[in-house]
């Protein structure tokens, strides 16, 4: 998963944080690929897990800050995602790693959020831009 300047949401922070949290998928993936040992897998599934939490936090904290108006729905959908990451690292820790849960991370992941950054996030970028009068 790359993270390129379609996906920009015009926000410097909201975006080094995308490029970090793309990069925590992307170990989690190589991880998966390499099929390196439960333990690195376990690793890398904890960073991605943290980091998730907060950058949601702090994105939510902007949004509060911004007044931004669909601040509630928003938020909602980030704990869709942390749900997400919660069940995956379930399943890793049941089954080890196996072809659904490379699918799962491709598909459900990344999926869920490019989805996420390119429609919800863009929206929380422009709202923020707006009030600061830079557009
Ligand atoms: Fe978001």
């Amino acid at each position: 998963m790359k993270w390129t300047k379609a996906l920009s949401v015009g926000n410097e922070i909201i975006d080094n944080q995308h490029k970090e949290l793309i990069q925590r998928v992307n170990d989690v993936l190589e991880a998966c690929n390499k099929q390196k040992g439960k333990e690195k897998i376990e690793e890398v599934m904890k960073f991605l897990k943290d980091y998730t939490v907060k950058h949601f936090s702090d994105e939510e904290n902007l949004m509060k800050k911004y007044q931004y108006p669909s601040y509630e729905e928003h938020k909602k959908i980030h704990e869709d995602f942390v749900k997400k990451v919660d069940e995956l690292d379930e399943k890793i820790k049941k089954e080890g790693i196996n072809l659904s849960i490379i699918m799962f991370v491709n598909k459900t992941l990344v999926d869920w959020l490019i989805n996420h950054i390119s429609k919800e996030d863009k929206k929380v970028g422009e709202h923020i831009r707006k009030v600061k009068g830079e557009i």
